[in-house]
C-alpha cells in the first residue's frame, strides 16, 4: 500500500512568551482535524516542540496535496481563534498570508512530506526543532548517512553498500527551488563543502542508492524570505525512514549527542547548542537553548502506532547536562563574535537602522 506522511508545523501562539502553546490551543487543533479528516486522512498525531505545533498526517493523497495542506492550514486558523481568545502571545504568528492558496509552502508553516510503498513494517522518525533553522539537520544527517563512525551499517550491512543520494537546496535563492543532487560516498567532499554553510545550503531529501527509495524529507522554509522581515526562526521538521535499507533508529539518533552549535536561540540571532528533548518540551533559558524532539512511529496500512519518545532515556539526560554547559559557555560571551550570528542573519531590523545612523557619523581620516 502507498502511504504519504506529511508533517506540517506552525507557531500560532504561546503562553508566557515564545515558550509553549496552551493546552486549549492544542486541543482545538486536534478537534478540528478530527472533525474534518473523514475520507481524507488515515491517521494523525499532534505534538508540540517549544512554541511550535506539529500535525503529522498519514494519508494516500501524495505529497503537496491541496486538501491535506488546507486541512492543516484551517486547523491552525481554528487554533489561532483560540489563541486570540486566550490572549496568547504571537497568535497566528506563522500564518503569513491572509488566504490559503493551494499549498502551505511559502505561506509560513513548515512542511516535510514523503510518499512510499509501505514495507511490511515501516518504522520512521519525526523530528521537530524550535529556535533554530533547517540547516540544523545538516550535520546529523551527514553523519548518520555518510559516516561509518556514526552509522556502522555503512560497513556492516549489504543493504546500504551503494550509499545515499543527497538533494541539497540553496535556500538563499528565492525565485524558485534551486537544488543539486550529490552522491555519497563519491561526492562527500562536495557535500561537506555545501553543508558547512547551514544558512544557505540545506538538505531537502536523501534517497537510498540501493533501492531508490526516499529516506529523508526536511522542511526547507525560510520565513525570512517569505515575510521580508523577522517573523520567528524557521523551526524545521523532518521525517526519516529507518531500519533495513536505511540507517537504524539509533544510528540516526547518535549524532544528536554532539549538541552541535546551530543558528537561532534568542531572537533567532544567536548561536547555541542543539539540545535533544522529550516530546512536548518548552524552551526556557535565553529563549532556548535550541531544541529538537524525535518521535519514533510505525505506520501500517496507513495507521500510526503510538509514538516512542526517542530522546526520553537516561542517556539523553546526560547529553542534556552537557549541552546545558555548552549553552552557558557560549552565552558567557554575550554579543561577541561567534556567540551571535553574522549581520545578514540577524532576525531583527533594529540593528540596520543603528548601523545606518552610525555610518553617517564615521569619518575617513586623511
Ligand atoms: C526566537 C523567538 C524569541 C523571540 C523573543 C522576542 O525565534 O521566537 O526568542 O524572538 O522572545 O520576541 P518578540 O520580538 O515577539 O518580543
Ligand atoms: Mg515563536
Ligand atoms: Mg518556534
Amino acid at each position: 500500500m502507498k502511504t504519504t506522511l506529511s508533517v506540517i508545523k506552525a507557531d500560532v501562539g504561546s503562553v508566557g512568551g515564545h515558550i509553549k502553546p496552551s493546552q486549549r490551543l492544542i486541543n482545538r487543533i486536534g478537534e478540528y482535524v478530527h472533525d474534518n479528516m473523514s475520507g481524507l486522512v488515515n491517521d494523525y498525531y499532534i505534538s508540540h516542540t517549544g512554541d511550535d505545533i506539529a500535525i503529522l498526517f498519514s494519508h494516500q493523497q501524495g505529497v503537496g496535496d491541496e486538501d491535506i495542506h488546507k486541512l492543516a492550514w484551517d486547523a491552525f486558523l481554528a487554533g489561532t481563534q483560540i489563541a486570540k481568545e486566550q490572549g496568547l502571545y504571537g497568535a497566528g504568528q506563522d500564518l503569513l498570508k491572509n488566504s490559503f492558496s493551494g499549498n502551505v509552502r511559502g505561506m509560513g508553516p513548515a512542511v516535510a512530506e514523503m510518499e512510499f510503498e509501505e514495507r511490511p513494517n515501516e518504522p520512521f522518525l519525526m523530528f521537530a526543532a524550535d529556535k533554530t533553522d533547517p540547516g540544523a539537520y545538516n550535520l546529523p544527517l551527514y553523519l548518520a548517512f555518510v559516516d561509518p563512525m556514526y552509522n556502522s551499517g555503512l560497513m556492516l550491512s549489504p543493504s546500504m553498500n551503494k550509499g545515499f543520494k543527497f538533494t541539497i537546496m540553496d535556500v538563499s535563492y528565492v525565485e524558485g527551488d534551486k537544488v543539486i543532487e550529490l552522491n555519497a560516498p563519491e561526492d562527500i567532499y562536495d557535500i561537506a563543502a555545501l553543508l558547512r554553510d547551514n544558512q544557505r545550503f540545506v538538505i531537502e531529501s536523501i534517497h537510498s542508492r540501493n533501492t531508490g527509495e526516499i529516506a529523508v524529507s526536511v522542511s526547507t522554509t525560510r520565513l525570512h524570505n517569505i515575510a521580508g522581515k523577522y517573523t520567528g526562526k524557521d523551526d524545521p521538521v523532518m521525517l526519516v525512514r529507518v531500519q533495513g535499507v536505511f540507517p537504524a533508529t539509533g544510528e540516526v539518533l547518535s549524532p544528536f549527542n554532539i549538541g552541535h552549535f546551530v543558528a537561532g536561540f534568542m531572537r533567532g540571532s544567536h548561536t547555541g547548542p542543539l539540545m535533544p528533548v522529550t516530546k512536548n518540551s518548552a524552551v526556557s533559558y535565553f529563549d532556548g537553548p535550541p531544541i529538537v524532539s524525535c518521535l519514533a512511529f510505525c505506520v501500517h496500512n496507513g495507521k500510526l502506532t503510538q509514538p516512542a519518545d526517542a530522546f526520553d532515556h537516561p542517556y539523553w539526560d546526560w547529553v542534556r547536562d552537557r549541552v546545558s554547559q555548552k549553552a552557558t559557555e557560549i552565552r558567557a560571551q554575550g554579543f561577541s563574535g561567534a556567540a551571535m550570528l553574522p549581520y545578514s542573519e540577524l532576525e531583527y531590523g533594529g540593528i540596520v537602522d543603528k548601523m545606518e545612523r552610525l555610518e553617517a557619523r564615521f569619518r575617513v581620516r586623511s
